[in-house]
């Protein structure tokens, strides 16, 4: 049977080995995926075992997505920009694809999965580290009016909008510096949600009919969610069809199957609810 994997540290709560068997019984393709716990340490070495027992594609995540992204032999442009790998493909050549489909995840879950468009719509990224980067070059291919990068350390900020100008109209700002401006998807891709924390975000961010969309989830609502619904978000997700919708391009790239993710997303909104 062709085995896949996530490798991860942590790794026991992964919702991929569920979601990719899930996929591989209603495409009706034989396979099986694990989890596996790895630190960084140990991530080429386990990589390079993984793949000379015969595994056939791998899922990383934290915090081997940059390790990912050196190790593999070639990459996807996407992934290339992002310089953040979460899906290694095993090429007929033998070689390793480093691809990303995290950005295509989430471009999926908007327009596909919940109508919000991104065409020539104001867009505001909370936060500037790797779930920043590896959004932005799927959402600028969408034809945005453009991308405001907001960060506390407004360095990184302007060093990401910096390396993605050539793709687009996209620049740097600082919380404060947000004060006046209103935007038609606000996107949290800070680490505070998780921790119940929020940016210093003002009221009358979110333009009027605008959405919000957290790439963290929980099985309550984030800081993120919250603050959202106070401002009158139109559509107001976190990120578990994201979660999904990147399975399902990873599982696309090594099947050339495309799995129903409705099927899955009902499921699991379900088992929160
Ligand atoms: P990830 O790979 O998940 O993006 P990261 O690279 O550590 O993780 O980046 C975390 C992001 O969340 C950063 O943009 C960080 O802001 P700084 O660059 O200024 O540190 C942001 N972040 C984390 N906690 C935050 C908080 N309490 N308020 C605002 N931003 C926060």
């Amino acid at each position: 049977m062709d085995a896949y994997a996530v490798f991860g540290s942590p790794i026991k709560h992964s919702k991929s080995p569920r979601i990719h068997s899930l996929f591989a019984e209603e495409t009706q393709q034989d396979l099986e995926y694990a989890a596996q716990l790895v630190p960084a340490e140990a991530f080429a070495a386990a990589v390079k075992a993984f793949f000379a027992e015969g595994g056939k594609g791998l899922n990383c995540t934290v915090p081997l997505k940059e390790l990912a992204w050196a190790f593999a032999d070639k990459l996807t442009e996407r992934a290339e920009l992002s310089k953040a790998v979460n899906t290694l493909v095993l090429q007929k050549d033998g070689s390793i694809l480093g691809d990303n489909t995290d950005g295509i995840g989430l471009v999926t879950d908007l327009m596909a999965n919940n109508g919000i468009s991104i065409k020539q719509k104001r867009i505001l990224i909370l936060g500037a580290g790797g779930a920043s980067r590896g959004i932005i070059l799927p959402l600028l291919d969408q034809d945005p009016t453009d991308i405001v990068i907001a960060n506390r350390t407004v360095s990184k900020a302007e060093t990401l909008a910096q390396e993605f100008s050539h793709k687009g109209k996209i620049s740097a700002s600082s919380y404060q510096g947000l004060a006046g401006q209103s935007f038609d998807l606000i996107l949290n891709a800070t680490s505070a949600s998780l921790s119940g924390e929020l940016p210093p975000l003002e009221a009358g961010l979110l333009a009027e009919q605008g959405s919000c969309y957290d790439l963290a989830y929980a099985n309550e609502p984030t800081a993120f969610v919250q603050w959202a619904a106070e401002q009158g978000a139109i559509k107001n997700l976190d990120g578990i069809g994201m979660l999904i919708e990147q399975a399902a391009e990873a599982f696309y790239s090594w099947r050339g199957v495309r799995p129903n993710t409705q099927k899955v997303i009902a499921l699991l909104e379900s088992e929160r609810a």
